[in-house]
């Protein structure tokens, strides 16, 4: 299926503290399975996420180095924690924070992704949008958006050295 094009609305959305937004998916990104919590959030049934790519969810504002991050992460085998605005079916939007990780069968093979979301502080979100910002300006005043993403990535890391931090390790320092 085309990913259906989706403008935002600029109004934002919440979940309670105590609420858990989970999905899983494939080895590519493809939504294997999603919470209720996750399907209300959103704003979709499972018949119309199950299947589909995670980047269904993407919003615009999202850095693409932060999923390259994430990726690079998590085919290592290792867990990453990340913040995330995703966009929902009428285009309102919710903040997140992620614990994402790799799933293993029984000979330590990655079968899978998995990943638990709860509701962000709201200095958190505060100190990391205009972060986010400035990583998005960076990847959209190149043409080619691979150099983009590359050179924004860089920033990314070197935003952290420069505060001696892990990305794990600055996520909750904010
Ligand atoms: C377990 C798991 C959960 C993910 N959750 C999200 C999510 O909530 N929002 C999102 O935009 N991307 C999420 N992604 C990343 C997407 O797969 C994708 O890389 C991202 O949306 C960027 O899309 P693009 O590569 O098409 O630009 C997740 C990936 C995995 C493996």
């Amino acid at each position: 299926m085309k990913k259906p094009i989706i403008t935002p609305t600029g109004r934002e959305r919440s979940f309670a503290e105590d609420e858990i937004i989970v999905s899983k998916t494939d080895l590519k990104g493809i939504i294997t399975y999603a919470n209720p919590v996750f399907l209300r959030v959103a704003g979709y049934t499972e018949n119309e996420i199950l299947g589909q790519p995670h980047n269904m969810i993407r919003h615009p504002a999202m850095p693409r180095c932060v999923f390259k991050l994430l990726w690079d992460t998590l085919e290592q085998g290792e867990e990453i924690f990340a913040y995330v605005i995703n966009l929902c079916k009428n285009g309102d939007h919710y903040w997140v924070f992620a614990h994402v990780t790799p799933s293993f069968d029984e000979v330590g093979n990655i079968i899978g992704y998995h990943s638990s979301r709860r509701v962000p502080e709201r200095k958190a979100i505060e100190e990391i949008e205009p972060i986010y910002k400035m990583l998005k300006e960076k990847e959209d005043s190149y043409p080619n958006w691979r150099e983009g993403m590359n050179d924004a990535f860089e920033t990314l890391v070197s935003h952290l050295e420069s505060q001696g931090l892990r990305y794990d390790q600055f996520v909750f320092a904010l």
